[in-house]
């Protein structure tokens, strides 16, 4: 491991290029657990103030279960990622229920999981299976960008799935999906993030709306019909849902992906043990290893301590899941990739608290089912060139994987 630096800004997006900053999250979780790190540049909507770094695997639980405390309100996203909002920004963020507290959140998370019991998503296995055999299957070349060819597509076509989106209006819904996440980067889609947030909150919109005059047997239907103390998602409501399963649902599942391909086609004796044994545990030790989303915040409510240290309310308390994923007071050999590794407490998908991932089970399924097409149709699969990462202290990401398929 490398030489810790000093006192780093965890969020700083150079520190990622070569992957997370395990030396320096080492550093923090020993010296400093929760660590004030001032922050460079604040906006309009936020103070210049900076934030508390939480890096250990028990304070980041601590964190994510307590929401009277720790509040979602104020914007999970640290201000540094979106220099430019403004107040309406986060306003209008808090139209999505990452953003919510209690009471507000509960209903509507109450709501919207029955689109996401075990049995609606089992449901989509079969088709979900045809489309991860149908991608590996359409490669017809001898090398390739593992990221463009395979991990980009099964998270969009699964959202589209459990939404039921025609095969017909797909292509506009991947266009607008590709373009919101490519927030820094162009080369993913040259639309507009904003005009294509709008088209799809318009879609959106306007599926909620058939589907209250002419209920089908479908999931939308469910959602909108649905009722939580005489209260029902409202056809805007059901729209910011839709924004946000284009934007928590996909890039997170991509990367994963390529993260757990990475570390296979990295470690060839643990990609050998997969291909014969396929163990279940895999797809955690990917989203550990990989840590797809590196951090959130929260908000504190007030004056309260974490760790001995003393939090002010109203104080940005950020927790770093890629380090709480190393942690080694819970993990045993954190830094050895072990795709039978059992328990596997990580919290890629958050904290067990209210705002865990809402998404984790389809997630799995899909990694699940992608890994054992490759294992199946692609066995010689091999890094062709190293990993080109995404440049970004948010999201820990996997731009380019050059890969030889035969
Ligand atoms: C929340 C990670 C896939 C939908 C979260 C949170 C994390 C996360 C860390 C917690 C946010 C917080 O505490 O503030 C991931 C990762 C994924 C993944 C690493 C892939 C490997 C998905 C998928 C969907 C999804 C496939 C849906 C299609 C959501 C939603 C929330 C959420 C709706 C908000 C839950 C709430 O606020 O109650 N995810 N996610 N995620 N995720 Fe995922």
């Amino acid at each position: 491991m490398a030489e810790p630096r000093t006192r780093i800004d965890p969020t700083d997006p150079d520190i990622y290029l070569d992957g997370i900053p395990h030396a320096d999250f080492a550093e923090m979780r020993a010296a400093e657990p929760v660590r004030w790190i001032p922050q460079v540049r604040g906006s309009a909507g936020f103070d210049d103030e900076g934030y508390w770094a939480v890096t250990r695997h028990a304070d980041v639980m601590a964190v994510s279960r307590n929401s009277e405390t720790y509040s979602s309100r104020e914007n999970t996203a640290i201000a540094r990622f979106q220099p430019d909002m403004t107040r309406e920004g986060i306003e209008m963020q808090q139209a999505i229920m990452l953003n919510m507290d209690p009471p507000q959140h509960t209903k509507q998370r109450a709501i919207v999981s029955r689109g996401f019991t075990p049995r609606a998503i089992n449901s989509l296995r079969t088709a979900l299976s045809d489309r991860a055999a149908a991608i590996v299957g359409s490669i017809d070349t001898d090398s390739g960008d593992f990221v463009t060819d395979i991990a980009c597509e099964l998270p969009l076509q699964a959202i589209a799935e459990l939404l039921g989106v025609p095969q017909e209006d797909r292509g506009n819904v991947f266009e607008w999906s590709n373009s919101m996440i490519g927030y820094d980067d162009p080369e993913f889609s040259g639309a507009d993030p904003m005009e294509s947030a709008m088209g799809l909150l318009g879609y959106a919109m306007q599926m909620a709306d058939e589907r209250q005059t002419c209920p089908r047997d479908d999931i939308v239907t469910t959602l909108v019909k649905a009722e939580i103390d005489g209260e029902h998602l409202s056809v805007d409501e059901f729209g910011f849902f839709v924004l946000m399963l284009a934007v928590a649902g996909n890039e997170t599942t991509r990367n994963a992906i390529s993260h757990g391909m990475h570390a296979m086609l990295s470690h060839p004796g643990q990609w050998e043990l997969f291909k014969q044994t396929r163990p279940r545990t895999a797809v955690d030790e990917f989203v550990r290893w990989g840590s797809p989303i590196n951090v959130f915040q929260r908000t504190a409510t007030q004056d309260t301590v974490l760790a001995g240290q003393k939090i002010q309310a109203g104080q940005r308390v950020a927790m770093f899941y890629g380090s709480a994923n190393y942690d080694e007071e819970v993990f045993t050999n954190p830094h050895i990739f072990d795709i039978t590794r059992s328990p596997n407490p990580h919290l890629g998908f958050g904290g067990s608290g209210a705002h865990f991932c809402l998404g984790a089970n389809l997630a799995r399924l899909e990694i699940d089912l992608i890994f054992n097409a490759i294992a199946d149709h692609m066995p010689e699969i091999s890094l062709a060139g190293p990993a080109e990462r995404l440049r970004s202290g948010w999201i820990n990401g996997i731009k380019h994987l050059p890969v030889n398929y035969h």
